[in-house]
């Protein structure tokens, strides 16, 4: 296994939309693999393949207390979501740091394959539900700061910015 870096807004790649997964072979579990790794040993709830610059329909989440319970959704997809909405303060592992509220359906029932490549649905709320989204919108190349105004999001861009210098510069 192997820690993959993470891409930091305001990375391009990070506008990249994700391909579907054709096969779940030793390649892709290699990926996922890797993917837990680095979630887990950046203290993430959750990763999107295209954060790594891998842009193939991956995610990984765990949203246990007790960071015991991996899942992984191939070519994930919402086959039903919830018209209530609930407001939560995100964060993600290519911002660190930052955190905004963001509004997105309160339950979502979702339908991926598996590391085995067999398909499974699940359903849920909370910081599930909210945490799914996150990383599906990544896959679309949309990033939780989109769901912000602009003003909001150019400041945090340039916040971001000033910090890449500052790091460069170190
Ligand atoms: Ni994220």
């Amino acid at each position: 296994m192997a820690l993959l870096n993470i891409l930091q807004y305001p990375d391009p790649r990070l506008h990249t939309v994700a391909k579907p997964v054709t096969e779940v072979d030793e390649r892709v579990r290699r990926i996922v693999a890797d993917m837990f790794e680095t979630m887990y040993s950046a203290k993430g709830v959750g990763l999107a393949a295209t954060q790594v610059d891998i842009h193939e329909r991956i995610i990984v989440v765990d949203t246990s207390e007790q960071r015991d319970q991996p899942m992984v959704l191939i070519n994930p997809e919402i086959v039903q979501r919830s018209s209530d909405c609930k407001e939560w303060e995100e964060g993600c592992l290519s911002l660190p740091g930052i955190y905004d509220k963001v509004t997105r359906p309160d339950r979502i029932r979702v339908r991926a394959l598996d590391a085995r490549g067999e398909s499974f649905e699940i359903e849920g709320d909370g910081l599930l539900s909210v945490c799914v989204q996150h990383e599906m919108d990544h896959l679309d190349g949309k990033v939780f700061v989109d769901h912000l105004s602009a003003l909001k999001r150019n400041r945090i861009r340039a916040r971001m910015r000033k910090r890449q210098r500052e790091a460069e510069a170190a």
